[in-house]
């Protein structure tokens, strides 16, 4: 059967079938399909309104189906997905899930469940995920897990779960789970907690809790968790807490928490008792890292009746996003002595700081990394808090004063020049709007950053002994400054035209030039920076030239002499304007417009050389010979036409006036008048006796005497041969040779009125013996006729030549005796 009948049989079948086949897959035929999928085969159909889990092809690795109004995952909206290893069902208001539903997930390593409906979790959904890594139940309405539903996720490194709805966790909840990365417990409503629920849980990387209730309420509950995850490995958050008086401490106060190595506060709103009391709980306690983040202080900073605690573990003290409720009454922890002379590393990251006191500079003894950033320091504050450029923070490696309100570049610069351990120095996002000729540094420095300023020069401010630097986001016009050290300079975001020149900064292996105004570089500059291995120039305004993309593709590719390590799509023409805005790397340049001076210069070198050749071959060929033979033709022809109408007319018979008419050249007109037109036209007795009849006397037109002045050579010739019925060819090498230009309009007449003649009408006289490869090979009718037919040899011998005299005779009046 060939395939079309065979379709028209299928076709057939299906509709015999009708309704009831159509009807079958009645679910699947309404499941809508998600066709957002990429080369990697992962598929993201997030917020979408899909209402059921969309069909998907089975070879998928990652589908995101979150944020739809998908309520239910029934147990074929999975089958046959056995490569995905990423499904995503957050925020669907998901309310049930059939309990074979995730089946065939075999290879399934992220699973997200959290904000749905989910008012019980059952063990058997997990049953099939041997390869499960990540599970987040977070947020759903159950109030306890159940039963021991992780024991099968032999994998498991990261669980979330809980919600505001969690009320409580018993022991056998997490049977099962031992060894986890990260431990995320949403218990802020928690009311009950088994003792030792998650004591099975070792090692324990990350834990996160939020255990707002408990520790407003239930001091004892929250301390019984705490003793559970706190290990010295283990890095403790605690999210959402309220802590007020002392009773909310009291979970610090146990001995277990004194295990606690780590230890991060996040969204934590808290009083000056408070704090008091957490330093008197963590007194003598080995912390080491303390991290505050989103925090409310609505105290004074009336710390010191803690002055007493012992710290001295504390290594890094890090507080962002702090707000202070009475800033004013604030006491800028003045007397902290206790608490700051240890920390090697103190951030304090958009804390609203203006001023950070010389006297509180000077407490921070051990201090070498300081990050100020995103505060509200102005150079006249900053002076204050580095003491005027006195010897305070004599340990200090990292100065980050990042995203500030300071203005004079020269200013900082005097203020830490007598850091001489500063190595880093950030005064990024600043307000620095010009460069001094000269300014001090620490000898030491090596890594500085001014970018996102009003820079509009770089000048040798910028010390020689920098390795890195970061300029960018500046509004410099060019860049040509001697860093003998510098390993990685970042440029990008400003008005470049030009790649810096290399050979001034003879270490740089990382050049970043993104977003500027450069609309080409070439090889030779690259070269010239000799150590360069990353180079990034993305979103430029380049010009495509045929050059520049060769060269471009070939270090996009990662074949050529540089190494281009940024986003290939973001390498976009900006001219020629049939390319702009294409990706450099899909642009394909044909080779006429790549190589126009080649091309140009080979095609006219071509026409040049074939004209001379078609020339030269002409030449050789004659062309202009058969030319003019072609147009003598065409105008002979003519002239024939016209003349044959007059010769139609009736009384104009008698236009075969002459026997023959002689064609021949001016060398052998002597031979011509003095025998042949005595010996024809008027023949003598001698002549008559020997022949059988009277001699006529024959009449011959010669061109010299007959032909009518004024006309046309042409047509006189067209004429003379039309009126006379033969045509006597004298040949001689010098006819052939120089009257070749008389023979040819002959000829060509010749040839005009002989077709298919045969060549009858023609007579050769050879005046001398010339044989027929004398003659020119153009000449063929004159050869052709040479060997068809018979000529007349002029005889030297004398005796000879009455013979050839009858010959020419009975020739020319063949047809009359006949
Ligand atoms: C899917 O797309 C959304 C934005 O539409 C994005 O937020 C989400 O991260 C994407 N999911 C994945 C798995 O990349
Ligand atoms: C889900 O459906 C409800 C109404 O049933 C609608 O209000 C809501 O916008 C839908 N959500 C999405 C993400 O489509
Ligand atoms: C911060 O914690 C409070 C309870 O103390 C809670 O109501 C609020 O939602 C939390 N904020 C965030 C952003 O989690
Ligand atoms: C806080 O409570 C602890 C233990 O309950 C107690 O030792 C301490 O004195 C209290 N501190 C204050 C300031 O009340
Ligand atoms: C300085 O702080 C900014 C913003 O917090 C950060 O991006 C930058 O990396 C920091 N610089 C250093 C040297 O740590
Ligand atoms: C310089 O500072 C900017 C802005 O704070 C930051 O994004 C960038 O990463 C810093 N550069 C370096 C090399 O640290």
């Amino acid at each position: 059967i060939r395939r079309p009948m065979l379709f028209s049989v299928l076709l057939l079948l299906l509709s015999a079938l009708g309704p009831g086949w159509s009807g079958t897959p009645d679910t699947s035929a309404r499941r809508p399909s998600c066709t957002r999928c990429d080369l990697r085969r992962s598929c993201n159909c997030s917020h979408s309104s899909f209402t059921r889990v969309p069909a998907v092809t089975t070879r998928v690795l990652s589908l995101d189906v979150s944020f739809n109004n998908i309520t239910v995952v029934t147990s074929d909206d999975l089958a046959g997905l056995k490569l995905l290893t990423a499904l995503y069902l957050q925020g669907n208001g998901l309310a049930s899930i059939q309990p074979s539903a995730f089946d065939s997930l075999w290879n399934l390593v992220d699973l997200d469940l959290s904000d749905n409906q989910l008012t019980a979790v059952n063990q058997r959904w997990f049953s099939g995920l041997g390869a499960l890594q990540r599970l987040n139940l977070l947020n759903n309405p159950y109030s306890c897990l159940g039963s021991p539903v992780f024991q099968d996720l032999l994998r498991l490194r990261r669980l979330d779960f809980g919600g505001p709805a969690l009320e409580e966790i018993r022991k056998r909840d997490l049977h099962g789970v031992n060894q986890l990365e990260e431990l995320s417990v949403h218990g802020n409503n928690l009311a009950r907690y088994e003792s030792g629920a998650f004591a099975d849980i070792w090692p324990l990387g990350e834990v996160t809790l939020k255990l707002h209730g408990p520790f407003l309420a239930n001091p004892a509950l929250a301390a019984a968790v705490l003793a559970d995850v706190t290990y010295p490995e283990t890095h403790v958050t605690l999210e959402d807490l309220h802590l007020i008086q002392n009773r909310s401490i009291q979970p610090f106060t146990k001995a277990a928490t004194r295990r606690i190595r780590q230890l991060t506060f996040r969204n934590l709103s808290l009083t000056d008792e408070a704090i008091v009391n957490f330093l008197v709980a963590m007194n003598g306690v080995p912390l080491t890292y303390m991290s505050f983040e989103d925090i409310t202080l609505t105290g004074e900073g009336r710390w010191e009746p803690a002055g007493w605690t012992e710290h001295e573990s504390i290594d890094e003290l890090s507080a962002r996003n702090v707000e202070i409720l009475d800033v004013f009454k604030f006491l800028s922890l003045m007397d902290m002595t206790f608490l700051l002379k240890y920390p090697r590393k103190g951030s304090f990251i958009n804390c609203g700081v203006f001023v950070m006191p010389c006297r509180t500079s000077q407490l921070l003894l051990s201090l070498q990394y300081l990050d100020l950033s995103d505060n509200l320091l102005t150079d006249l504050t900053l002076t204050e808090s580095l003491c005027d450029g006195g010897r305070t923070l004599q340990d200090l490696r990292v100065l980050n004063v990042s995203g500030n309100a300071l203005k004079s570049l020269s200013l900082v610069s005097q203020l830490v020049s007598k850091h001489s351990k500063l190595t880093h120095l950030d005064i990024s996002r600043n307000g620095y709007s010009s460069m001094p000729a000269r300014c001090p540094w620490p000898a030491a420095l090596r890594h500085l950053n001014i970018s996102r300023a009003k820079l509009t020069a770089a000048t040798s401010c910028l010390p020689a002994t920098l390795q890195v630097l970061d300029l960018s986001y500046n509004h410099l016009r060019s860049f040509s400054l001697l860093l003998p050290a510098l390993r990685e300079l970042d440029l990008s975001g400003n008005k470049l035209l030009h790649l810096p020149p290399g050979g001034l900064l003879p270490q740089l292996e990382t050049l970043t030039l993104q977003s500027n105004a450069l609309i080409m570089f070439h090889l030779s500059e690259l070269r010239s920076f000799r150590r360069l291995e990353n180079f990034q120039a993305a979103n430029n305004k380049f010009v495509c030239s045929c050059d520049f993309v060769a060269f471009l593709q070939s270090g996009l590719a990662g074949g050529g002499a540089m190494r281009l390590t940024d986003d290939k799509d973001a390498y976009v023409c900006d001219s020629p304007l049939d390319l702009q805005g294409q990706p450099v790397a899909r642009v394909h340049l044909s080779l006429a417009s790549c190589h126009q001076v080649v091309v140009v210069s080979v095609s006219c070198g071509l026409v040049l050389f074939s004209g001379t050749l078609l020339s030269v071959a002409l030449w050789r060929l004659h062309a202009l010979w058969y030319l003019k033979m072609t147009w003598a033709w065409i105008r002979a022809k003519r002239g024939s036409r016209r003349r044959n109408r007059l010769r139609g007319v009736p009384g104009s018979e008698a236009l075969v006036s002459f026997d023959a008419f002689v064609s021949y050249s001016e060398q052998d007109a002597s031979w011509v008048e003095n025998l042949l037109v005595p010996e024809l036209e008027e023949p003598s007795d001698a002549n008559q006796e020997s022949l059988q009849h009277a001699a006529r006397p024959l009449t011959l037109c010669l061109h010299k005497r007959d032909f009518l002045p004024g006309r046309w050579v042409m047509d006189n010739i067209m004429s003379a041969m039309e009126c006379s019925r033969r045509t006597i060819f004298v040949l001689s090498e010098s006819f052939v040779r120089s009257e070749w230009c008389r023979y040819e309009l002959d000829f060509s007449h010749f040839w005009l009125l002989d077709c298919g003649a045969g060549g009858d009408d023609a007579i050769l006289v050879l005046l001398e013996p010339l044989s027929k490869d004398d003659i020119p090979k153009r000449f063929c009718k004159l050869r052709k006729l040479m060997s068809s037919t018979t000529y007349l040899e002029w005889p030297q011998d004398d005796g000879r030549r009455p013979k050839f005299w009858r010959s020419l005779r009975d020739a020319l009046q063949a047809d009359e005796n006949q």
